[in-house]
């Protein structure tokens, strides 16, 4: 297997940046050409790997590519997910080079999506090629690949309602989350959830000029950070009434478990160009980026942003506020607490709209589970070591829909780092990892046929 990815390296890579050329931001409707192209060349790239059956399946936004290749129907099935869509490039002066022009650079390929998800989900298209090629294919496989996650799968949740029977499997495999580092393999145990909010705070009906009405109307954006700077205490606990009566607290033999992890505080810093961390107290960095929820800014305008100086006062301002949530906090209990809460604490002279936007649960994977043994075995042969379990923080939030509408757990199967850049400028995927992850996949095959197949003796 080692030898066959070898040989077909460059092809691999050459492939990859093809997909990687076509710009596929689904938030942006200027590329949906782009993001439809992206969905053929995906379904193209299943059909040359020699996968049986393909079909593009519309939704009412961009289509999803399911591939199936039976087998044997009395073999295991292991449903592949992962997404073709990516990222908004923005900022694109910080790019070194254009982001839809891929590049390899120290062993690194650079583009938008070489990462997330487009590099990770390749792996799993050539892996099965391998295993065709080699005739070492041991599962049947059935692949779903939306192009949507970025804008929070809107349309995954109907099809896979739909489709129960055609996706019917024995488990999913996703490579959409990263690894500790390339000499500390790891598998995620487990991924936040997410409630992301639009906040509006109006005040007088037009911009004002700020010395003639300033200090004697609200100042929208003032109210806002006034607001906003509220929502935590002093020891970054989130003071929502509510917020954490739901929050699954681990115990210290689990909290010791995941210590166990090597994280190197120094190195973080440096990466990220900051002095100090900062978070909830009594938690760890790693703790707080995974087990704890989160409240942040994503962005906030309103008033003069343009060159120079303005006297204004606005007369309105505006913040997107996205909370990460952890086992078993329900994302619509917190959007709801959130929204009572900002519409409450509103002083008289603004008024407030809170307008939700996606949303999604966290989730758990037991580790005790032929999947998570499979991939265990998996990354052990390929990597040398025992891989460590690790949660992260991120979030899939499509993970808790599969469970509750297929009854499938997700193994969280990554190849990526978190220095990768994803969402950034300069998001690369190191060609280690791309073809690390391709040969894992083909070993968890392998193990998660024989250890099914004993299960089942
Ligand atoms: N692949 C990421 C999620 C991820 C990254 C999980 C790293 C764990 C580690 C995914 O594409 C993503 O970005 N998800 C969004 C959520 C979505 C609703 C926009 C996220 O986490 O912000
Ligand atoms: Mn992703
Ligand atoms: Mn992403």
């Amino acid at each position: 297997m080692k030898a066959y990815i070898l040989e077909n390296k460059h092809r691999f890579l050459a492939e990859l940046m093809e997909l990687l050329r076509i710009p596929s931001v689904s938030a942006d409707p200027k590329y949906k050409d782009s993001v439809l192209m992206t969905a053929e060349f995906v379904k193209k790239s299943l059909e040359e790997a020699g996968v049986k059956h393909t079909e593009i399946c519309p939704t009412k936004g961009y289509p999803i590519v399911y591939g199936e290749h039976i087998i044997d129907p009395n073999k295991p099935t292991v449903l592949v997910y992962g997404h073709y869509d990516v990222q908004p490039p923005d900022p694109l002066d910080l790019w070194t080079s254009p982001p839809f022009e891929p590049v390899i650079k120290d062993d690194k390929i650079y583009a938008r999506g070489a990462c997330d998800d487009k590099g990770q989900m390749f792996m799993h298209i050539k892996a099965f090629e391998a295993m065709i090629k080699k005739e070492l294919l041991t599962c049947n496989v059935k692949f779903m690949i939306e192009g949507e996650e970025e804008v929070g799968s809107a349309h995954l949740g109907e099809f896979i309602i739909n489709n129960k029977q055609k996706l019917k499997a024995d488990i999913i495999l996703i490579s959409d989350t990263a690894m500790i580092a390339n000499d500390v393999p790891s598998i995620d145990t487990g991924l936040r959830g997410l409630s992301y909010i639009e906040v509006e705070v109006i005040g007088p009906n037009r911009d004002l000029h700020s010395g003639v009405y300033g200090g004697a109307v609200a100042n929208p954006i003032n109210v806002l950070c006034e607001m906003i700077a509220s929502l935590k205490d002093k020891d970054r606990k989130i003071t929502i009434p509510g917020f954490y009566e739901d929050v699954q607290e681990l115990s210290l033999d689990e909290r010791e478990l995941l210590a166990a992890a090597p994280f190197d505080l120094t190195e973080y810093k440096k990466d990220l160009g900051i002095v100090s961390v900062d978070g909830e107290a009594h938690f760890t960095t790693p703790e707080r980026a995974s087990i704890r929820p989160t409240l942040d800014v994503n962005g906030i305008w309103g008033g003069y942003i343009g060159e120079g100086a303005k006297t204004v006062l606005p007369s309105k301002a505006y913040a997107k506020i996205s909370m990460r949530l952890v086992p078993n906090q329900k994302s619509e209990k917190i959007t709801r607490l959130f929204k009572e809460h900002f519409e409450k604490m509103a002083p008289k002279s603004v008024e407030v709209k809170v307008r939700p936007h996606h949303g999604g649960e966290p989730v758990v994977t037991p580790t005790d589970s032929i999947g998570y043994q499979a991939a265990f075995n998996a990354m052990k042969q390929a990597f040398g070591k025992d891989p460590v379990p690790t949660r992260g923080g991120g979030s899939i939030p499509i993970v808790a829909l599969f469970e509750k509408e297929l009854g499938l757990k997700s193994i969280l199967m990554g190849f990526g780092l978190d220095t990768d850049a994803i969402h950034s400028p300069n998001e690369h995927f190191g060609v280690f990892n791309f073809l690390k992850g391709i040969e894992t996949i083909t070993y968890f095959y392998q193990h998660y046929y024989e250890m099914s197949t004993k299960a089942k003796a």
